[in-house]
């Protein structure tokens, strides 16, 4: 599925999923790619689930008592960015412990080869020899996520597609041998946000673990930062506002923010910006980003302290674990298990 504006009528009666690691503030790319999807669907669709994928997270080290902040952050993140709690059960991975459980049952069937494949396992692993084993078995706790809940849909950005697709293919091999029991699930994945690239290298991907601040706009940079890494991005020497992914990545990835973040489209900007120089169009971006992050800033503060919270996540964990039991306890049956 990959459609910024697919009609809603024919999402009324699908549930949708997605979880982000709380690994260090989110960035315009978490954003873009999973959250915004999500505000977006919110209102046409049957059942949305957001999650904190904290049990994702410490498949590499993680420091406790910044991991036990950043949780709590990605929740008051998530409902700063327009994800209405009425409208969605947001949860934490962790306060249910039938993931791991169905996981477990799913590891099983699943074949080493197949998540021998996965790249993002094969770049992680690559960069860390002592990588935990967890790290190797993350696809399958991901599958476990989507596959609990019967998602139709999965929001996410490109670099996830092959994990939802794997689900896909661990979810058949299921219902082939212990007979239907989970529904297969889509990646959604919007035209625009697909990718937000790097800014200061855009051949790669902007993510929360590079070691340049300045290649990173995260969502609670204050306004002069974000001004001044969207005027430094790396851009070509044309000096022509035009979408060219391959020959102008660093244009093409600035006009893919503006697009994900406004109404305008790629051939409106190419118009507006006709004979205009790149430190025009930049700016004009600088101030996009700053009033769509400055909103989601204010209400991020002043959720932080309130208890609201912790009752979301109070209701949140006592309906997933219902759910997540009759799903796990269905598993057992059918692979001969005592229930
Ligand atoms: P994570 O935390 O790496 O990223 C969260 C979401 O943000 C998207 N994303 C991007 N989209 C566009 N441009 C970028 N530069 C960019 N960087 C990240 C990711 O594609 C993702 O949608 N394994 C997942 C978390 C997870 C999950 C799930 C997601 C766990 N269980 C079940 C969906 C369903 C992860 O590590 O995402």
């Amino acid at each position: 599925m990959n459609k910024k504006d697919m009609g809603s009528e024919n999402m009324q009666d699908k549930t949708i999923l997605t979880g982000i690691q709380p690994s260090g503030v989110i960035t315009l790319g978490n954003y873009i790619g999973a959250v915004k999807q999500m505000v977006r669907l919110q209102d046409v669709v049957k059942k949305s689930y957001l999650f904190v994928a904290d049990m994702h997270a410490i498949t590499v080290p993680q420091d406790p008592k910044e991991l036990h902040e950043n949780i709590r952050s990605l929740i008051a993140l998530y409902i700063a960015c327009g994800i209405d709690p009425k409208k969605n059960v947001i949860f934490l991975q962790s306060d249910n412990p039938y993931h791991a459980s169905v996981s477990w049952l799913l590891e099983c069937t699943t074949p080493f080869g197949e998540l021998s494949r996965m790249t993002q396992f094969k770049d992680k692993s690559s960069k860390n020899v002592n990588f935990s084993a967890g790290l190797f078995t993350y696809p399958v706790l991901m599958a476990a996520d989507i596959l609990i809940y019967d998602a139709d849909y999965v929001p996410v950005g490109i670099d996830q597609k092959q994990h939802v697709e794997l689900a896909r293919n661990i979810a058949e091999r299921f219902n082939k041998k212990f007979g239907e029991t989970f529904k297969m699930p889509e990646p959604y994945i919007s035209d625009s946000g697909t990718k937000i690239m790097d800014l200061l290298d855009p051949t790669k991907k902007m993510s929360k673990s590079s070691t340049n601040p300045r290649s990173v706009i995260k969502i609670l940079d204050t306004k002069e930062e974000i001004e001044k890494k969207i005027m430094g991005a790396t851009t070509d020497s044309e000096m022509k506002i035009k979408y060219d992914e391959k020959n102008k990545p660093g244009i093409s990835n600035l006009m893919n923010i503006v697009i994900s973040l406004t109404d305008e489209t790629i051939p409106s900007l190419e118009e507006k910006f006709e004979g205009k120089n790149y430190g025009e169009f930049k700016r004009y971006v600088a101030d996009v980003v700053v009033e769509e992050l400055g909103k989601i800033q204010k209400r991020y503060y002043e959720l932080l302290g309130s208890n609201e919270l912790d009752q979301i996540l109070e209701e949140a964990a006592k309906e997933t674990r219902a759910i997540a039991l009759q799903k796990f306890n269905e598993m057992k049956v059918k692979m001969g298990l005592y229930k």
